[in-house]
């Protein structure tokens, strides 16, 4: 599929078929072309939770303003943003970091810098945390979205929802944020889309404060 047409056919749309599901394999191949999303010192901070049971995703629906589309399509996602990503100890961090030693892109003695950056970017302050965890996984949240599409899969995303009961309800620990949820599944063809919807103009998205 033609990237334009990706782009300009991916739709938040509301209505999913419920008889038509999403294989593991397609889910997996879906999540795999999302990791390709950039995100800084590549710390991917970004993890799912993959709900397909009906019980379970009504029991997200109702604390996500009772929307239907969460228990119609076949799979929803909950999407996590791990605030604690950028920090020493955790795990995929010192992955990463032993990769980049690896790969020559830094050397082990740079670890003091990189710990010193890291912490001064991402730890300065509680809104850093959320702004590192959640523009990292907007990237991949916006990947998995587009390569969905590119593969014919519909989604949705939603932020409707109560984030502090969807936390309790499948025990969520506090680091992670949850920027948003994704239903994915096939459009209804029963049903009729609406008409795509406005954007704001090139020169509308151009701002400049300084002059
Ligand atoms: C982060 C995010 C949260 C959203 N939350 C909801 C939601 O809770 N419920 C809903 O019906 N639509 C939600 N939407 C869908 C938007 O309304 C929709 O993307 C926007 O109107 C543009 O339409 P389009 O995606 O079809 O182009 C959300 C979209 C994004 C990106």
């Amino acid at each position: 599929m033609d990237f334009k047409d990706v782009l300009y056919g991916r739709r938040a749309i509301n209505f999913f078929d419920p008889g038509k599901p999403v294989s593991e394999a397609l889910l997996d191949e879906i999540i795999g072309l999302a990791a390709q999303a950039p995100s800084g010192f590549n710390i991917q901070p970004w993890s799912l939770m993959v709900l397909r049971d009906q019980e379970e995703k009504l029991r997200l629906q109702k604390h996500a303003w009772n929307q239907f589309k969460i228990s119609a399509a076949p799979v929803t996602l909950i999407v996590l943003a791990d605030m604690d990503g950028w920090k020493t100890g955790n795990p995929f961090l010192e992955k990463n970091f032993q990769e980049m030693v690896r790969a020559g892109d830094m050397t082990a003695d740079q670890r003091q810098w990189f710990d010193g950056a890291r912490e001064s970017l991402y730890g300065a302050s509680e809104s850093r945390k959320v702004a590192f965890a959640c523009k990292n996984t907007g990237f991949f949240a916006m990947s998995l979205m587009l390569a969905a599409k590119s593969i014919g899969v519909d989604t949705h995303p939603m932020d409707g929802f109560d984030m502090d009961a969807v936390r309790k309800e499948f025990k969520i620990p506090d680091h992670y944020w949850i920027p948003m949820l994704i239903a994915v599944g096939y459009f209804d063809a029963a049903k009729s889309l609406s008409p795509a919807k406005w954007r704001k103009t090139v020169r509308e998205i151009q701002v400049r404060f300084d002059t």
